[in-house]
């Protein structure tokens, strides 16, 4: 991966011609640079490493990394083969967001290594429409799910489901977005997600770029705020929702929804149809991904943890579909969602 520094408005990822260019979300809010990925191992590595995060991003990225592959290999006797390495480099990258997968299945099933347009051009395509599709797909919910959101209303959101974890616009975030567009006047309270303090780094910055009143507090203020009558609402965005509406998100989210409920505060998801994963009855089998130690006993260069303690660090957490007030996809708004309704969602 080479690295290039960039100021222009925030793109979370560009196509070039023969690459995929990543905003380095690790960098972020210090530092705007973009990583450029010419091949599927490049991407992959992005995806693990964080460049690149938010599980509709992830999906799309790796739909390049698959484009970018086969640009890369085309003509090659054993690009069949490389490809299916490349498929397999891009699925082991991360394993909660299903996005990623259904990419990647999406490219196969366009790929042919004996069929030259469907071997390269036909590939770009395809991962470009990927993108356009998840921003129309955002455009879609935050039309959705603006009307759930009340003139005035004080909105808290976990993790982040914004223009940086999408191809544009966001999911939570984008519903937000779209409510201010319309006019309405909503602040935000932004949780600061630890570990990875997706929160503090990536939510907070794109609101503050963007004049949304945005309030940042650590995740274990949420309950007091709620508590004293300081939030109206809840919306999250989701990295895989099972069939009967148990979704998987950034880990403190269930525990937010527990508050929300107890609250009697409308928790509220957004994600795209991409992100429901009909294979899975039920929550209770979504992978949930582990991630390192160093993560939570300090960030970057700072640690502060006593050293010899051990440490816990899943990045996701279950909340079940109980707990949903709504789910909103591009599909429509699904209230007190369950396996009847979102099958109904199907076609
Ligand atoms: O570990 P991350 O930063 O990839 O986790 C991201 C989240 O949990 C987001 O809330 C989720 O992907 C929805 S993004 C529209």
């Amino acid at each position: 991966m080479d690295a290039e520094t960039d100021t222009a408005a925030v793109v979370t990822m560009r196509w070039t011609g023969d690459a995929v260019e990543l905003l380095d979300q690790r960098l972020l809010p210090e530092q705007v640079v973009y990583v450029r990925c010419a091949s599927a191992a490049a991407v992959a590595d992005a995806i693990r490493d964080m460049v690149v995060r938010g599980a509709p991003a992830i999906g799309v990225a790796a739909a390049f990394g698959v484009a970018v592959e086969a640009l890369r290999v085309q003509g090659r006797p054993d690009a069949g083969v490389a490809m299916e390495e490349a498929f397999a480099r891009l699925a082991a990258s991360r394993p909660t967001a299903v996005n990623l997968f259904w990419a990647i299945d999406r490219m196969r099933a366009g790929y042919d290594p004996q069929d030259p347009r469907r071997a390269t051009e036909a590939m770009v395509a395809e991962a470009l429409a990927i993108m356009e599709q998840d921003v129309a797909a955002n455009r879609a919910m935050g039309a959705h799910g603006a009307a759930l959101l009340p003139d005035g209303a004080r909105v808290l959101t976990h993790c982040n489901a914004g223009a940086l974890a999408t191809a544009g616009w966001g999911t939570a975030l984008g519903v937000i977005r779209s409510a201010v567009a319309q006019g309405k006047a909503i602040s935000v309270i932004v949780d600061e997600t630890r570990p990875y303090l997706q929160g503090a780094r990536l939510t907070a910055w794109e609101l503050v770029r963007e004049g949304i009143p945005a309030t940042l507090i650590t995740d274990s203020m949420a309950g007091h705020l709620m508590a004293t009558g300081e939030v109206d609402a809840v919306i999250v965005g989701a990295d895989r929702i099972a069939a009967n509406g148990d979704t998987a998100n950034k880990i403190g989210t269930y525990m937010v929804a527990v508050l929300a409920g107890h609250h009697g505060i409308p928790f509220y998801v957004a994600a795209p149809w991409s992100t429901v994963d009909l294979a899975l009855p039920d929550g209770s089998a979504i992978p949930i991904e582990e991630r390192s130690a160093e993560e939570v006993t300090g960030f970057r260069d700072q640690h502060w943890a006593a050293g010899g303690v051990a440490v816990r660090n899943p990045a996701f957490d279950v909340t079940p579909a109980a707990l949903v007030t709504a789910l909103i996809t591009e599909r429509g708004v699904v209230h007190a969602p369950d396996t009847a309704q979102i099958a109904a969602l199907i076609d």
